[in-house]
């Protein structure tokens, strides 16, 4: 079916300015920029959207980096949009990404790790909503 999912290129990524390697990629793959913007998150703002993780040891730290340059939030769409993207992604930790995904060409670590991928529809319909309202999605 056709899905959306929210991704999110993050600050090791847009500092380095690999925004548009990255979107090849996700277009390489079939996956449609459907909403995209560049902003700049507040720590609150990180921590409110990675709440899931409040209680994991590197949750501080994981809100210091989203917060410490601009990201660039995206719905992308497609057939199997969330699992496609986790594919086009790779693993979280780098080390064990696979050759020719984001996170083996680009990631530096497991923590600066490029990108943001939804996990399943609920995430997906709920991080959507927390960046982007219907008008700004453009299928
Ligand atoms: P992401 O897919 O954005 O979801 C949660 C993020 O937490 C994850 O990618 C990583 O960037 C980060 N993360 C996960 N595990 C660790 C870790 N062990 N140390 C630092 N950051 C981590």
């Amino acid at each position: 079916a056709i899905e959306r999912t929210l991704s999110i290129i993050k600050p090791d990524a847009t500092r380095r300015n690999l925004t548009g390697a990255i979107n090849a990629k996700f277009e390489a793959a079939g996956l449609r920029i459907v909403a995209q913007k560049r902003i700049k998150l507040t720590k609150e703002q990180a921590g409110k959207f990675y709440e899931v993780h409040k209680e994991r040891p590197f949750y501080d730290e994981l809100c210091e980096f989203m917060s410490s340059a601009p990201v660039v939030v995206q719905v992308l769409e497609g057939e199997n949009a969330i699992a496609r993207n986790r594919e086009v992604m790779g693993a979280t930790n780098p080390a064990e990404a696979a050759e020719g995904t984001i996170r083996k060409e680009f990631a530096l670590s497991i923590g600066e790790n490029s990108v943001h991928g939804s996990d399943a529809p609920e995430t997906a319909a709920a991080e959507i909503a927390f960046f982007f309202s219907q008008l700004e999605i453009v299928g």
